[in-house]
């Protein structure tokens, strides 16, 4: 039964029906439409329009509908009725008959959608924090397990200087530290009641409404009732904080699909997170984290989709709003899907120390402490930057790395060599050097490892 046949002499096309009808996927919404219900019935039994016996015999009977819709929310989905609001009146109608019709006083769909979601995506934003802890967990585990594994870092993919393995840890770290931030944040502003709001003009019941949102654990009600029940901010929000995460987990399974790479050798992935070839018996890909990356691309299609829809929608209400849904029901599960990969990946990685070893030694990235040898010999750093260009060229030409050079080929280039030139040039005194808050070296990246623990706690 619709909820507004009384206007209408026909009933709707098929066509429309399943054109309109939201059920197929707000049915996800079940146990917030019924807890809000409950609530919603509070508030009416304050301002008298339920008695208490009528409130109690509602709140029965929506409890009871709760049990039963968390045992089988599909049997909801494929119900057939136009809404999850809709779904859920009628079944109350077939529990406590005419007592049912109560219900929607002074209530409108639209504060109750708008509730219904922020709900949803307040309980979302939790288990996405609690699961994007467990991966920071997992990289802080990695990052203390191989301490002292030193790998090439890059820039534009050139081997630039030599970092620990754990700093590269710890770099994801920073990015998950930023993504619970602005998901905290996102859930903070998203913590704002919009029942009682009506449709668009507030209730006409005098309800309590700090009491109702306090009830269902807001932290207050909306303040304009236009607003309340026209805003997707919290959608939007949620959806940006999804896809900059995406990004992070992308960039993550790039990095790691070339750590992997035959080329590189840096790392081994498990065989629980890659898979082989129906033709190439040898292979074993990366296939988790390509997709992880690939879902990037997923996420935020849901965020572009979100903001066109909001684009120039007049206030308040318009149908194009439930177009909220179907994006972001798929863009967290798969968010959180890609935590929980990430963070199975990372725990398998075996990591080949002599082989990121050898690569750091390589492609001489220690040229900058070259350069920083002769800036601590008095050279003004442009003049040694030439000079060390010019010896990367002979090291080069020799197929030698630069700590290869003689003494008598440094001198051919510059007399202020000295036989102390070979220390600084060692790995170690490269890692050694990067003191300052933030860099590479053993203790910055120990206290780093320090810090992430005790933030997390
Ligand atoms: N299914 C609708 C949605 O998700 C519920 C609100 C309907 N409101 C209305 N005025 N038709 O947006």
């Amino acid at each position: 039964m619709a909820l507004w046949g009384g206007r209408f002499s026909t009933g709707p096309d098929e066509a429309f029906k399943q054109f309109n009808d939201s059920l197929p996927f707000d049915y996800q919404l079940a146990e917030q439409d019924i807890i809000g219900s409950v609530a919603w019935a509070g508030a009416l039994k304050q301002v008298n329009v339920l008695n208490q016996q009528e409130y109690d015999d509602l709140v029965a009977a929506l409890n009871k509908l709760l049990d039963e819709v968390k045992a089988n929310p599909q049997a909801v989905a494929v119900a057939g009725h136009e809404d999850i609001h809709s779904y859920v009146e009628s079944a109350l109608i077939d529990k406590v008959g005419d007592l049912a019709k109560k219900l929607h006083t002074g209530r409108s769909r639209n504060d109750q959608v708008a509730t219904d979601f922020r709900l949803w995506c307040r309980d979302t934003a939790e288990h996405i924090l609690e699961a994007i802890a467990e991966l920071k967990g997992e990289f802080i585990a990695l990052a203390e397990r191989e301490l002292g594994t030193i790998l090439p870092g890059y820039t534009h993919l050139q081997r630039a200087q030599p970092v620990l393995f754990s700093h590269w840890c710890m770099a994801y770290v920073e990015m998950l530290e930023r993504d619970e931030s602005r998901l905290t944040d996102a859930k903070n502003r998203m913590n704002y009641c919009p029942l009682g709001s009506g449709a668009l003009a507030g209730t006409a019941y005098p309800i309590d409404r700090q009491i109702l949102a306090e009830g269902l654990g807001f932290t207050g009600a909306t303040r304009n009732s236009l607003d309340a029940v026209s805003d997707r901010d919290f959608v939007v929000e949620l959806l940006s904080c999804a896809s900059i995460s995406m990004i992070h987990l992308s960039r993550m399974a790039e990095d790691l699909i070339f750590y992997n790479s035959g080329e590189a050798g840096f790392i081994e992935l498990s065989d629980g997170v890659t898979s082989g070839s129906s033709l190439m018996p040898q292979k074993k890909n990366p296939d988790a984290l390509e997709l992880i990356r690939g879902k990037t691309g997923r996420v935020f299609g849901a965020f572009s989709a979100m903001m066109m829809t909001l684009k120039a929608l007049p206030l308040a209400y318009n149908k194009d709003m439930q177009e909220d849904k179907e994006g972001l029901f798929d863009a967290m599960p798969t968010w959180l899907a890609c935590i929980h990969m990430a963070q199975a990946c990372i725990k398998g990685i075996k990591v080949n120390a002599e082989r990121t070893l050898a690569a750091a030694k390589g492609g001489h990235s220690n040229a900058t402490e070259l350069a920083d040898y002769l800036v601590a010999k008095g050279i003004p750093f442009r003049e040694g930057h030439h000079i060390v260009g010019t010896l990367v060229q002979m090291a080069i030409a020799q197929g030698n790395n630069l700590e290869d050079l003689s003494l008598e080929q440094f001198k051919s280039v510059h007399s202020i060599f000295e036989s102390d030139v070979y220390p600084v040039l060692e790995i170690d005194a490269c890692i050694k050097a990067r003191q300052a808050l933030g860099g590479s070296s053993l203790e910055q990246v120990t206290s780093a490892i320090k810090y992430a623990k005790k933030n997390s706690k």
